[in-house]
């Protein structure tokens, strides 16, 4: 079976731009592929971060992993850096990656801008960890955000490289992005992202998603409820055709273009769809938090099984390098 790799890094609460870039498309192919889910804590390590708040974090990702439908039985659930694999595998790549190919990666600049009194190595590598974590397990399928794009075409040239140098011990990375996978936060100009604080969490109650919806910018043109709008540069819209049935969406759209709906009933019935697919979530989140026993045996399996498959490329690796010595 081929595999697919995917990861989110536990820098706090998840949220629609994760649950719609990610891990929304995860499900689905866990009945085609061999896939294995990380938490990515070693990445995270690249930004300014509290240990404590790293373990909490790790562990609830680690339930809405499991509240979203990610299957231990059919996909392995792992952290990072309980497979040292991935730092192992990192160096060697390290060595055969030019410092000017990451130093124009488009998210180490928009970093190194931001947290210009932290840019330190591990936020330069980024995206040659990332690339370990994928060909470490040989998957040839990522399911990612349009941003994380540069970050795959990256790992592509990366393992190229490796593969003429070395031999051909890894496959070519097919990308998989779905419909929906990058989503604008509820301003309507920035993605989706916790630091701007436009973002509806996985964890908020119905009351809390309409509360924030309800503030949530439509077309700017459509002032007056008497105005007609363009769904086409109304963010609220492009939620409904995330969460909403086709019919409801091209009845939406006509009310908005005919102005006989206005703005506040198309985001009621958004809040309704939202939260109707939120709620399982919310509740299954709510029961793994109560069951760390449960959360963390699932995650040490997963750990122990990637483990494996690591160790496995590994072979291949030091023996192509010249690192194979008698033991
Ligand atoms: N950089 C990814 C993000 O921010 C997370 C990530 C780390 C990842 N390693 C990965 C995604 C490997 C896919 C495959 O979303």
């Amino acid at each position: 079976m081929k595999r697919v790799f995917s990861g989110i890094k536990p820098t706090g609460d998840l949220h629609l731009g994760n649950y719609l870039g990610a891990l929304k498309n995860w499900i689905p192919l866990q009945e085609e592929y061999e896939c294995i889910y990380s938490i990515v804590d070693l990445h995270a390590m690249t930004m300014q971060y509290e240990p404590k708040e790293l373990k909490e974090n790790v562990f609830k990702i680690a339930c809405n992993y499991l509240a979203c439908g990610l299957n231990p039985d059919k996909s392995i659930l792992m952290i990072q850096s309980q497979c040292p694999k991935h730092a192992e595998l990192t160096w060697i790549l390290n060595c055969l990656t030019p410092v000017s190919w990451l130093e124009r990666v488009p998210t180490f600049k928009e970093k190194s801008l931001q947290m210009a009194d932290n840019i330190n190595m591990g936020l330069m590598d980024y995206p040659v960890l990332m690339t370990a974590d994928i060909i470490l397990y040989k998957a040839e399928f990522v399911p990612v955000g349009e941003d994380q794009l540069p970050h795959l075409e990256l790992a592509r040239e990366i393992l190229r490289r490796f593969n003429a140098r070395f031999g051909e011990v890894f496959p070519e990375i097919k990308d998989i992005i779905r419909k929906g996978s990058r989503v604008k936060g509820l301003d309507g100009s920035a993605k989706m992202g916790k630091s701007l604080d436009n973002c509806i969490y996985l964890h908020e109650t119905p009351e809390e998603i309409w509360k924030k919806l309800s503030r949530a910018v439509t077309d700017p043109a459509r002032i007056k409820r008497t105005d007609p709008g363009d769904p086409d540069k109304c963010n609220v819209y492009s939620f409904h055709q995330l969460f909403s049935d086709e019919q409801t969406q091209v009845e939406i759209a006509d009310g908005c273009r005919s102005a006989s709906i206005g703005c506040i009933d198309c985001k009621k019935i958004l809040a309704k769809n939202m939260a109707d697919e939120l709620e399982p979530i919310r509740t299954k989140y709510n029961e793994f938090i109560q069951k760390p026993d449960f959360v963390y045996d699932v995650l040490t399996e997963g750990n122990k099984k990637a483990n494996i498959i690591a160790s496995n490329t590994m072979m291949e690796v030091y023996e192509n390098i010249g690192i194979n010595y008698r033991s």
